[in-house]
């Protein structure tokens, strides 16, 4: 892609809803969809802490925060209903929610080190959330004429381009997470109109996800509004033909 492209303004859909919009990318894919235009639902675990959120609905009256937390299954539904009970249909959502490190915990470097807790937390946050969301939004994406599913994996989830290794519970969540999209891109295929399932790969961005990690030595780091800015163009070319792939902020379709 271009830089060209990149400052190209994002094919708004009509309604969305961001899962994880807090901060980082959710926080900036939240933002560039209410500045188009977009009627927007933005999930977060606590509203009452997300002051850039209540920031951002301040400005925007077609932006609604909703708690949702990926690991409460009775919260996902709680904000699945919502949402129902004010629009018709959903075109986008865009699950963002990631678990790469938490204060106790860090991403594994070795065997040794390997936790089965976060183990768990991850595939929770990184794999089985998202398809909940999926399935508690499948009826108002259906009746979308062009519902699109998109979930925030990461190169380190394509098991043929492992070259690393280590990271062992983020990689196998985001490895899980593809072939839940996989999957679901399978189903909803079926379905008419269909609904597109992408997954998709963000690049390095500067959020509190990777400021650990980086050391100065990456080839490039995206601000997240330039990241989010490039996959909404993505998402908004998106066809029903790319349904089921792993989508990189170029546009190239990455090794499972
Ligand atoms: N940054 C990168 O370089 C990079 C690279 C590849 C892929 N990704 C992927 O892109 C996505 C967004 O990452 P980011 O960089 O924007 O991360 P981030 O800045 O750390 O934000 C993570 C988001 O996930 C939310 N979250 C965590 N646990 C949650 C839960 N149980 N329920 C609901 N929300 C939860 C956080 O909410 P709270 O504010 O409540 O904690 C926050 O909004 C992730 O899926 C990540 O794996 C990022």
């Amino acid at each position: 892609m271009t830089e060209i492209t990149a400052l190209l303004p994002p094919l708004v859909p009509q309604i969305a809803v961001v899962q994880g919009a807090s901060r980082g990318l959710g926080l900036a894919f939240a933002r560039l969809l209410a500045e188009g235009g977009a009627r927007v639902f933005a999930t977060c675990r606590r509203p009452d802490r997300a002051e850039a959120l209540a920031a951002l609905a301040q400005r925007h009256a077609d932006l609604t925060v909703l708690p949702l937390d990926v690991t409460d299954e009775s919260s996902i539904v709680m904000a699945a209903r919502a949402v129902a009970r004010e629009v018709p249909c959903v075109d986008l959502v865009l699950n963002c929610a990631g678990l790469l490190h938490a204060d106790d915990q860090q991403p594994e470097r070795r065997l040794r080190a390997v936790r089965p807790e976060l183990f768990a937390r991850s595939f929770a946050v990184n794999a089985i959330g998202p398809l909940l969301v999926a399935r508690e939004l499948e009826p108002l994406l259906m009746r979308s004429a062009n519902g699109l599913f998109a979930a925030l994996s990461a190169r380190v989830g394509s098991i043929a381009d492992n070259r690393l290794g280590g990271w062992y519970a983020y990689r196998a969540s985001k490895a899980a997470l593809n072939m839940l999209v996989k999957t679901l891109s399978i189903e909803w295929a079926r379905h008419t109109p269909p609904i597109t399932c992408l997954a998709l790969h963000p690049g390095t961005v500067a959020t509190d996800l990777s400021k650990p990690f980086l050391n100065g030595s990456e080839r490039r780091v995206f601000a997240p509004e330039v990241a989010a800015r490039r996959l909404l163009a993505i998402v908004g070319a998106a066809t029903p033909a790319q349904t089921g792939s792993l989508v990189a902020w170029n546009g190239e379709t990455l090794p499972w």
